[in-house]
């Protein structure tokens, strides 16, 4: 079994996390419930810090707030240090919302809107990563009128493939992110950049892909990005201060996964930086990485309460599969459905019983929503605890109402508390944004 972050097995024979025993927090906050393992979250924050500092020297880490976001989570990190990584409106007001230091966030996306810019022009943030010649213009525009200079990273497209997941590949060419270097675009939008009043150009910015375990794609990237900054003091005497290699480092989600560890990370993308740079002729650059999944994926885990459980008997193959089914799915966690991504479970009232049988986890939505295809469990019963594990990030970021399901709950632990950081979504909230015109009000007098 796979234990991860401060994980446990009590005298209960319950999961316990950050010292709370899981069937306490599911009596408390329902089901299903997000826990996020707090202590988890700070060593992987502190691990990085770490490791970064040791092997590179001048580094900022920004945390990819598209992995989870909310705005305890924003404080949290703020806490360790962290620069902080939006990629909208709505990540930044919650940044704002936490009160997180402007001069520490990096503003993404390839097509940001007018007033997404203004308000980062109007909050202050510190780089505004733009992404296209469409937004070069734009953001010069809208920082002028407003009378104030706004620095910026070019989001660069170095031509390296991930290996990863065609949905979570962004560094190959053939990409909607960023100004490709090889055919000459990147450097296009330098001279524009340059050229451009409103804005002074700061950084180059390039990140390859999601959930890497093998981590060559950065050294290859390093010395592409390394030689384009030459290029461009080169050809346009601008000193390029800030290179950002973006996030991606990979996490455990199955038993017999091993990604690099953070140390091991920190080290490869420092040496091949400094090798770069070194062999590039340039000035060692101060860095910056954007981590999301590898700070909380491993720090969360979803408690869904087990419904009814189904043998399907097929002439054919009789008992071929045991449905087990959840009280949530696809709204609280639609990766498998997106990336055919994979899970391991711990039955959690029962957690260190003997695995005896496979299950197919499925939730309850109108389709067939499986969450995990196979995982082998104790012999499970409805109103058991069920522990889908690592689904920290891109799980309630990525979580909807469909089938109106309200969102679940997050919770924070640590040392045996829990603290509500996001409350369970009320049927009233589903409906707070619906708009009745009045010809549809029941009894009418105008239909
Ligand atoms: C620009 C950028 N930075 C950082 C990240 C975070 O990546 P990860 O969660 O794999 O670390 C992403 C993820 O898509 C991204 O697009």
């Amino acid at each position: 079994m796979m234990l991860l972050g401060t994980q446990n097995i009590n005298s209960r024979n319950h999961l316990e996390i950050g010292g709370c025993d899981v069937a306490d927090l599911a009596a408390e906050f329902g089901t299903p419930l997000y826990v996020m393992d707090e202590k988890a979250i700070r060593d992987k924050c502190r691990a990085y810090k770490q490791a970064f500092a040791r092997e590179y020297g001048d580094v900022d880490i920004a945390y990819a707030s598209k992995a989870f976001i909310l705005t305890a989570m924003c404080a949290l990190v703020d806490q360790e240090g962290f620069w902080l990584d939006v990629a909208s409106a709505g990540e930044l007001y919650t940044a704002k919302r936490a009160d997180f230091s402007m001069g520490k966030v990096i503003f993404h996306g390839n097509n940001k809107s007018a007033d997404e810019l203004e308000m980062a022009v109007e909050y202050g943030v510190k780089y505004v990563v733009v992404d296209s010649f469409v937004e070069l213009e734009l953001l010069s525009s809208i920082a002028e009128d407003a009378g104030k200079t706004q620095g910026i990273m070019l989001r660069c497209n170095p031509g390296v493939d991930p290996h990863t997941h065609r949905l979570i590949s962004t560094g190959q060419e053939d990409s909607k992110f960023g100004f490709n270097i090889r055919n000459g675009l990147a450097m296009t939008a330098v001279r524009q950049a340059v050229a451009a009043k409103g804005i002074s150009l700061e950084g180059l910015h390039c990140h390859v892909g999601s959930q890497l375990f093998d981590i060559t794609p950065f050294t290859e990237a390093a010395p592409v990005m390394a030689n384009f900054i030459r290029q461009v003091g080169d050809e346009t005497r601008v000193e390029i201060e800030v290179l950002d290699m973006g996030g991606g480092l990979g996490v455990r989600y199955l038993e017999e996964h091993n990604p690099p560890s953070v140390a091991e990370f920190a080290k490869i993308v420092s040496e091949s930086v400094i090798t770069a740079v070194a062999a590039a002729g340039i000035a060692k650059p101060r860095l910056i990485l954007e981590p999301g999944r590898s700070i909380v994926g491993e720090a969360g885990t979803t408690l869904y309460s087990v419904g009814p459980i189904k043998e399907v008997h097929i002439a054919e193959d009789p008992g071929v599969r045991t449905y087990l089914s959840v009280d949530g799915g696809l709204s609280d966690n639609p990766r498998p459905a997106l990336y055919d991504a994979v899970y391991s479970a711990i039955l959690a009232n029962k957690a260190g019983n003997e695995p005896t049988k496979a299950y197919t986890v499925s939730g309850r939505h109108c389709e067939t929503d499986m969450l995990i295809p196979r995982v082998l469990l104790p012999e499970a019963k409805t109103g058991d605890l069920l522990a889908v594990q690592t689904t920290g990030a891109y799980n309630h970021a990525m979580a909807s109402n469909y089938n109106r399901f309200t969102r679940p709950p997050v919770v924070f632990v640590m040392d045996g508390k829990a603290e509500l950081v996001a409350r369970r979504e009320t049927l009233e909230d589903l409906v707070k944004c619906d708009v009745v015109p009045e010809r549809l009000v029941k009894d009418s007098p105008k239909v």
